[in-house]
């Protein structure tokens, strides 16, 4: 036995499931009756519990057969934002479009007002129990959008929020800098002048690290092909990785635009057709559905699910989380969203908040599998097969998470 394996692990499991998410050709990639070890943040050791030469840890923690699953990764949120439109979706009700309501000033501008208003703490504090509700379904890692300020101050601030939640709670915080959005209302004459501000907010949080991705909305009624193709030049000239809102209410090819610049992922979909989906295979773009977002929205448009797995493009799900679009916090009913709207098997539900989310992050190398060498993040189910994950709507059999390498206890918030 190697040195290494007689060393003190922090936490050892016995008696798990594991969905490791990772073997080819085992559905779920499960194994049972198996061990796994935890040592410095990552998995140190994973076999069967009967191979165990030791049970030398920290903390010995016997699952009785309980699932484990990669932490649950959230890929696509606009988490961080000010005010509510429950108004909206009243609104909606009595037949008015997102379309409709964008194009007369509410929608996102509305959001924009807002967030704007809102103080940085102001910000932190709305967004706290959005988060907890992510992190009570197994989230472990989660993608955190500006997009909602649309001036340098007010998308720094959020950007600010969402790395200050990444200190506050344990949870892995990625951004992403969404300032092409939607073009703010002081500039509705001038949007050549907007994209040009944009474009000159992006040097300044290369340089601050405040943004470890660069987003766009590209669609009819946010910024043309064109405009984000601008936008893309300069981010990749810096080094900053991008991802596109692409075909969600039309094909403006915008998934094929995503695939040129290399883009980690194009979300929503809905419109992209098969070129679009061939260029994503072709470039490794990850495709992220949201299907909250078309639930919300009552869209019709299906996403092809069927080229994308003919292309064999990796599918990540995501909430979206936003107030507008999709105001949801579930990870798990995205999952049967996405099951029961786009047919997705549940398991591959799954790799779309595990694996394949990890991939739309970049992180596909530390996240997303079981693996030893892996991040010790690790959701554990109170389930009796990891369908049921999908499965169910509105129940939550998480037992417990661990975030590198910590069992989770959420922190108490002082009024
Ligand atoms: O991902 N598509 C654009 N952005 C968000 C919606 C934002 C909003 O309505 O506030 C989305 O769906
Ligand atoms: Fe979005």
């Amino acid at each position: 036995m190697p040195e290494r394996e007689r060393e003190a692990w922090d936490i050892l499991f016995t008696d798990a499931r594991l969905a490791t998410m990772a073997a080819a050709g085992v559905p779920y990639g499960a194994r049972e009756g198996i061990a796994l070890a935890v040592k410095d943040g990552a998995i140190a050791w994973i076999g069967p519990t009967d191979d165990l030469l030791h049970r030398n840890a920290r903390e010995l923690l016997p699952l009785e057969g309980r699932w484990v699953t990669p932490g649950l990764i959230d890929c696509h949120t606009h988490l961080v934002y000010g005010g509510d439109r429950a108004a909206e979706f009243e609104l909606r009700l009595t037949g008015a479009t997102y379309e409709e309501i964008a194009r007369a000033g509410g929608g996102i501008a509305a959001t924009v007002a807002a967030t704007r208003a809102a103080s940085e703490d102001d910000l932190l504090q709305t967004a706290r129990p959005r988060l907890e509700a992510l992190l009570r379904e197994g989230v472990t890692t989660v993608e955190i959008k500006s997009g909602y300020g649309l001036t340098l101050e007010a998308e720094t601030k959020m950007l600010r929020v969402a790395r200050r939640l990444g200190g506050d709670y344990p949870v892995t915080v990625r951004t992403s800098f969404l300032g092409a959005h939607a073009v703010p209302p002081e500039y509705a004459e001038d949007r050549a002048g907007y994209l040009e501000a944009v474009i000159a907010m992006l040097p300044v949080l290369a340089e601050s690290g405040l943004a470890d991705a660069v987003d766009a909305f590209c669609e009819g009624i946010a910024f043309t092909p064109e405009e984000t193709a601008r936008l893309f030049t300069t981010a990749r000239e810096l080094g900053l990785p991008v991802k596109l809102h692409a075909d969600q209410l039309s094909n403006l090819g915008g998934a094929a635009l995503a695939a040129r610049f290399g883009a980690l992922s194009a979300d929503h979909l809905e419109y992209t057709d098969e070129d679009g989906v061939a260029a994503m295979a072709e470039a490794g773009t990850v495709a992220v559905l949201l299907p909250g977002a078309f639930y919300v929205l009552r869209e019709t448009q299906l996403p092809p699910v069927e080229a994308l797995r003919r292309h064999a493009v990796p599918m990540a799900l995501a909430t979206d989380c936003n107030p507008g679009s999709a105001p949801l916090t579930s990870p798990l009913l995205t999952m049967n969203l996405a099951c029961t709207l786009f047919r997705l098997t549940p398991e591959e539900a799954l790799a779309g908040f595990t694996r394949n989310a990890a991939a739309a992050l970049g992180m596909g190398e530390s996240h997303g599998t079981l693996e030893v060498g892996k991040a010790a993040d690790l959701a554990i189910w109170d389930i009796e097969r990891p369908g049921e994950l999908a499965y169910r709507m509105g129940f939550n059999p998480l037992t417990f998470a661990v975030q590198a390498g910590k069992r989770r206890e959420l922190p108490t918030i002082e009024c």
